[in-house]
């Protein structure tokens, strides 16, 4: 038989949790834990406000509570009691061993999916130096401008009650100043109903692996490549297959070899500038990628995510604009813009996007409206083209000064070309080193890059090393070639 109940609350005063509403969870895990059964009678308020060293009103408040939310039933005559309908609980010891039953489940004991994807991540600790993976400057960001864009965007999607729900595809004027810029400067052919809006480049990838691979299918890829791509092709069961890549990019006779011994699906590549090692896809290898998706096909997805930061030439046109109907091109505000801003986008044929639509209205149901808009207005404007121009001529200038604070530092004992695109140099030693040994000195010294091994999908270690230089002034980028080189000195 059950001893009667008695009142064993902790009260925290200090808590920002009010004390009545410490007082009714209380009472509910002792329900739960069946020290009070059905039926049970609670004592009356003034003894439980005196046992709980409480005001009265404070139980009356947890009484009327606990009988709203039914755990309670009041008799007018008799008092208040447990409510008689709630099943019946065994009162279990508070030992901690037998606290847990056997069959409870507990959220942290559940079995998740293994993470598939070790995140390197950069710290953002004072005084450390870091070559990420090229990211453009957090400083050079045009806040103001876009905060002016935010708040007409903000009073214009409220004006137009556009504020609320909306078309998963995202802001229609965002996807037809985007669809304009991919005509007019990217060779496109699209309308805005070929735009899909996301969450950065990232989440269009990663609904493209949703949408293109049943398990087994065979996915292409760089030999070295983007890690959060790779990983998202092989969550849904692809079998992955890396294709060699040289200095003029990724060779399409080793997609043919593929082909010819397995169906392929698709192949997920950066062509523009290749991740990690920066090279562009040469004008004879696009032509024979695409006769290949042709003959073969197979689907490509392109990633262009730094478009506009091509240094030596015009940016080259994309895989997209010379054959729209195979490939899905993504695109990115992140680096031209911000990362924080989250914006990125699929072109792709109009099925296709409804199918990438229906996906986000499982993820997130869309973006927000008034950043799209905000950015949509500086797009027309030709803020963000101004913006692209400014940052470019600076990233241009950052790109010279890293070239001679390697040379300087390193002389000959690095090998390395200068990008002529994108944030990031690709940098290798010329004699063979341990570059995880690398990567632990560097810590000590109070510099860091992402971790080579990271990139492969073979799981060769020791490649190269991608260090983005856009985000770090010239006197950091000196700063930390330095510390660089100590480390490296360090191994010796
Ligand atoms: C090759 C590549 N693809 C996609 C992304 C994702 O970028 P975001 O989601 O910010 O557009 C990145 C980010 O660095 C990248 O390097």
């Amino acid at each position: 038989m059950l001893r009667p109940w008695q009142f064993r609350i902790q009260i925290r005063k200090e808590s920002p949790t009010p004390v009545y509403v410490q007082i009714v969870r209380a009472i509910i895990a002792d329900i739960r834990r069946g020290r009070l059964g059905p039926g049970s009678a609670m004592p009356g308020t003034r003894a439980m406000a005196k046992s709980a060293g409480v005001n009265r009103k404070t139980i009356l408040a947890v009484y009327d509570e606990l009988i709203a939310q039914g755990w309670l039933v009041t008799d007018s005559t008799r008092g208040t009691f447990v409510s008689p309908d709630l099943p019946t609980q065994t009162p279990r010891s508070l030992t901690p061993s037998s606290r847990k039953s056997e069959t409870k489940r507990e959220i942290a004991d559940i079995d998740t999916q293994p993470s598939p994807l070790e995140i390197p991540m950069l710290s953002s600790t004072f005084g450390v130096l870091a070559f990420d993976d090229g990211t453009p400057d957090p400083r050079l960001v045009p806040t103001d401008l876009i905060a002016r864009a935010f708040r007409r965007g903000l009073k214009r999607v409220s004006r137009r009650t556009e504020f609320g729900y909306g078309d998963p595809r995202g802001n229609f004027s965002l996807r037809q100043s985007i669809s304009t810029m991919l005509n007019i400067e990217r060779g496109l052919s699209t309308t805005p109903n070929n735009i899909c809006l996301t969450r950065g480049s990232q989440m269009a990838i990663y609904i493209c692996s949703q949408l293109l691979v049943k398990p087994g299918d065979v996915i292409l890829v760089e030999e070295l490549c983007y890690p959060p791509a790779r990983v998202s092709f092989q969550q849904v069961g692809a079998k992955i297959i890396s294709i060699p890549v040289d200095k003029n990019g990724l060779k399409p006779e080793e997609v043919e070899k593929v082909c010819k011994e397995h169906p392929v699906r698709a192949i997920y590549l950066t062509p523009h500038h290749h991740f990690p090692t920066t090279v562009s896809l040469s004008s004879a290898r696009r032509i024979r990628l695409i006769a290949l998706a042709d003959k073969f096909n197979f689907v490509i997805v392109e990633d262009d995510y730094d478009h506009e930061f091509h240094f030596t030439h015009r940016p080259l046109l994309p895989l997209a604009s010379a054959d729209p109907d195979t490939v899905i091109y993504i695109g990115s505000l992140s680096k031209l813009l911000s990362p924080g801003l989250r914006i990125g986008y699929i072109a792709a044929p109009t099925k296709f996007i409804d199918s990438v639509a229906a996906q986000i209205m499982l993820i997130d149901r869309q973006g927000n409206p008034a950043s799209e808009l905000a950015v949509a207005e500086m797009i027309d404007e030709g803020e963000v083209r101004r913006h692209a121009r400014k940052s470019r001529l600076e990233y241009a200038r950052r790109r010279k000064s890293f070239r001679n604070c390697l040379l300087e530092t390193f002389g000959d004992l690095l090998r390395f070309d200068v990008p002529d695109g994108g944030l990031a140099f690709w940098v290798r030693f010329k004699d063979h080193i341990d570059l995880a040994e690398l990567e632990s000195q560097s810590k000590e010294h109070n510099v860091q890059f992402l971790p080579s091994h990271s990139y492969s999908v073979t799981g060769k270690k020791n490649l190269g090393l991608r260090l983005g230089f856009a985000s770090l002034q010239p006197s950091e980028l000196e700063e930390a070639t330095q510390r660089l080189y100590s480390s490296f000195i360090s191994l010796h």
